[in-house]
């Protein structure tokens, strides 16, 4: 634990009361100055914390907002190795990308509060505003890459299994939305380098509208429409969502993730339009499910489609 972990530990395990600088300074072996310096990047970070002349500094509130030190303190799971950012950033699946290039180890997690540059599928932006939660996650699965694709599902269903267990009942949308409240609620954006027999690393990320903005994102839906749930217990919620399906699909691939996803999945037996990138149809018809593999099964007239990537839209 860093010297401002401790600090802020000390603040927050006496509960409002005031706690010397010198007590602090003594305690962790540094001088009332360095705890002074942690005190004000604390402030800095969002913390309300008051100074009380002849007592010491009072811990007033904490910032609702995905940092580091807020979100561990709700995490199960013990994937998650290394949690990083918190506050504004381009886009965290860059910066998780960057690490996992240094060699980041498996369960290395970048948060952020607002993106600047976030991406979406298909090329497209991922609006970002202060509110919601994004964070990309380092995977490091021994896996061959053709199999990443289902990974993606299972995360998917992993960010689902999250909402759920904060009592926002959700279901996925192929391949790897997220729909709750009407709306969508989270999306997930999976980025890889591999050889051509194994898998480098995955950087696996996601964005979750939590507070609603201002200005609603079209088609958007938020946890705080159905509930008020503090921003970093939303996070960690997700987070240990995702870990448990991403043990599952180690230890058994897509197929011991595939009845769950086909109990929450939307598009079952709904007629649909499946287009690639560039907006070519690929497959039209009604969805029958997902095989074992993650591909969306398509039935019209011609036959069976098994589609590996695209973009579904529901025809009336
Ligand atoms: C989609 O539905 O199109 C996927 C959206 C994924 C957005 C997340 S937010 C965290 C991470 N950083 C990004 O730039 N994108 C992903």
């Amino acid at each position: 634990m860093s010297t401002r972990e401790a600090v802020l530990e000390m603040l927050r395990d006496a509960y409002g009361d005031a706690v010397s600088g010198e007590e602090m300074a003594d305690e962790l072996g540094v001088s009332r100055v360095a705890v002074a310096k942690h005190v004000a990047s604390l402030r800095k970070a969002g913390y309300d914390i008051e100074a009380v002349v002849g007592e010491g500094y009072r811990l007033l509130a904490v910032p609702d907002a995905p940092l580091p030190a807020e979100v561990s303190l709700w995490l199960g799971s013990e994937l998650w190795v290394r949690l990083e950012g918190g506050g504004e950033t381009g886009s965290t699946n860059d910066d998780a990308r960057a690490l996992a290039r240094e060699g980041a180890a498996e369960g290395t997690v970048v948060l952020a509060s607002r993106q600047t540059l976030g991406r979406g599928r298909l090329g497209r932006t991922w609006e970002s505003p202060e509110g919601g939660a994004y964070f990309s996650a380092v995977l490091r699965p021994q896996v061959a890459p053709s199999r990443v694709a289902s990974l993606a599902l299972a995360v998917a269903l992993g960010v689902s299994r999250g909402l759920d267990s904060l009592g926002v009942a959700s279901e996925v949308k192929w391949p790897n939305d997220v729909l709750a409240a009407g709306g969508k609620m989270a999306g997930v954006l999976l980025e890889m380098t591999a050889e051509a027999d194994r898998v480098d690393w995955v950087v696996v990320g996601v964005g979750v509208n939590v507070r609603a903005p201002e200005m609603r994102v079209l088609g958007a839906a938020y946890i705080d429409d159905i509930y008020d749930v503090p921003v970093p217990r939303a996070v960690a919620a997700i987070l240990d969502g995702v870990a448990s399906a991403y043990a599952d699909w180690r230890d058994g691939g897509f197929d011991a993730l595939r009845e769950e996803y086909a109990e929450k999945a939307m598009l079952t037996g709904k007629s649909v339009a499946v287009r690639d990138a560039g907006g070519a149809l690929r497959a039209e018809g009604v969805v029958a499910g997902i095989d074992d593999t993650g591909r969306l099964l398509v039935v019209s007239a011609e036959g069976i489609f098994p589609v590996e990537a695209g973009e579904v839209t529901l025809r009336s």
